[in-house]
């Protein structure tokens, strides 16, 4: 039958915003109901810009894998080019490929479980300067954990002195560019409006920081064993190595794309467990049987199945990456209808794992109904933390090891005694950020 030419249902808009009133202040609910209430495909609109949201397993699997390559990324991914550039993240086509080729093998399996020992010992470093009783923002703590273990093993850096401050213009650039997402009217770049004049600064600042990243890179005698030193190093076809603004465009890519989703990943863990001391104590014997008291190696990784469990389930009920699109590149078709050219559509992690038809009671944080194997019973496609197809996510397997590591690292030390037991506030970006920190009490365990 061909497709029909009609719109998938959705919620009614404003003649000239759509949805986006609907959207912009509540966004996570706002996906979760339209799905409710209008099925598993349905149209909303941002302005003049038709969107479909997709949450059946199925059509997720078509957009991602089947007709993954008549799609490219959609244009909210594009708001955050200025800092992004064209790394892997934003680039497409044979350029992407090429680019993949040459990070993939930093990736493999093998070479990320060398890394193992580098998390547990900067995982211990921050240990080290804890001390019971004091009050500390959850997120930030793992945010500067993760920021350490990426800057050592993507660019061999240890810790540099101005971090922190590399971080706090990053967090800024990153409000401004989403900021954009709101606005109807939007500047190009170019124009001089005194938001796009700070972006400019902010963004100028972060490519100074990195292009000191690359100059350290190039300046070694023996190339280092991390990715930059890697990407340096690689040739094209033709013996031509990567301009210095593509390297700079990888390296910010990873460094952002690398460390604060696994600094999500384990705060939000660390959230839940805070409300949950039944699953924490299970964690805490499971912790004192395989290690008692070691930091995890290796070889303890498959020995830690509740501990997998536990990530596992906090990245279902709060996935770093809550949403993702992709845009068709043609007239294609999905679930009975067209998708024109030009039209993005919308998977959202936040609404899929939430899905009562795979996950009963879904709102519950219950890291037990992973232990059964249900990975392997669910469709491939209605617990997508890390996404899918040619574009899954290069890091997975590292993000899960150091999720792994730094959890157990930490649990068999301290605990977090929340100071406010309520569900969480987000601030969704283009990753699920809690609003205003994580506040905590550090406790001895
Ligand atoms: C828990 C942690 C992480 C989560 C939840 C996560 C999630 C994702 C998702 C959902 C995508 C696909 C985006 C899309 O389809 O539009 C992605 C892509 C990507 N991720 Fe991750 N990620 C994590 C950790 C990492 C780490 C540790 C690295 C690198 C060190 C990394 C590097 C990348 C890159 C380069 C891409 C783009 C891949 C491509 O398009 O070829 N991620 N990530």
């Amino acid at each position: 039958m061909p497709p029909s030419s009609k719109l998938p249902p959705g919620p009614p808009g404003r003649f000239f915003s759509g949805n986006l009133h609907q959207f912009l202040p509540r966004r996570l609910d706002f996906f979760l109901d339209v799905a409710r209430e209008y099925g598993d495909l349905a149209t909303i609109r941002f302005g003049p810009r038709r969107i479909f949201l997709a949450s059946h397993p199925d059509l997720i699997e078509q957009v991602l894998v089947t007709d993954a390559k008549h799609y490219i990324k959609h244009f909210g991914a594009q708001l955050y080019r200025p800092v992004l550039g064209n790394g892997l993240v934003l680039s497409e086509g044979d350029f992407w490929l090429r680019q993949r080729k040459l990070s993939q093998p930093a990736f493999l399996k093998s070479r990320v479980l060398t890394y193992a020992p580098l998390m547990g010992d900067l995982a211990d470093r921050m240990l080290a300067n804890w001390r019971p009783g004091e009050k500390v923002d959850v997120h930030y703590e793992f945010s500067s954990l993760t920021s350490a273990i990426a800057l050592k093993t993507l660019f061999d850096l240890d810790d540099p002195g101005d971090r922190e401050e590399f971080t706090n213009t990053l967090r800024e650039s990153f409000d401004l560019m989403s900021y954009r997402i709101g606005n109807l009217l939007k500047f190009p770049l170019w124009i001089p409006t005194p938001h796009n004049l700070r972006l400019k600064r902010k963004v100028a600042h972060l490519y100074r920081v990195v292009d000191g990243f690359i100059a350290h890179g190039r300046a070694r005698k023996e190339p280092g064993n991390d990715l930059l030193s890697r990407l340096i190093a690689a040739r094209d076809e033709d013996g031509k190595p990567m301009t210095d603004r593509q390297l700079r465009d990888e390296a910010m890519t990873l460094y952002l794309a690398g460390h604060e989703t696994t600094a999500l990943t384990l705060s939000w863990s660390w959230h839940l467990l805070a409300r949950h001391p039944k699953v924490e104590e299970k964690l805490v014997d499971e912790w004192k049987t395989v290690l008692n008291g070691r930091t995890p190696t290796v070889e303890d990784l498959t020995r830690l199945p509740y501990t997998d469990a536990v990530v596992t389930e906090a990245m279902r009920v709060y996935p770093p990456v809550y949403l993702i699109g992709r845009q068709a590149t043609k007239d294609l078709e999905l679930g009975g209808y067209r998708v024109p050219k030009g039209l993005t559509v919308f998977m959202a992690q936040w609404v899929s794992h939430r899905d009562p038809r795979y996950f009963p009671d879904p709102e519950e944080f219950r890291p037990e109904r992973w232990l059964d194997g249900l990975a392997s019973r669910l469709p491939r496609y209605a617990y997508y933390p890390f996404g899918g197809g040619p574009r899954v996510c290069i890091g997975n397997t590292f993000a899960l090891m150091e999720a792994v590591i730094i959890l157990a690292a930490v649990g068999q030390r301290f605990r977090f005694t929340l100071e406010s037991h309520a569900p969480p506030e987000f601030e969704p970006q283009i990753t699920l950020l809690p609003k205003d920190g994580i506040p905590a009490v550090l406790k001895r365990r």
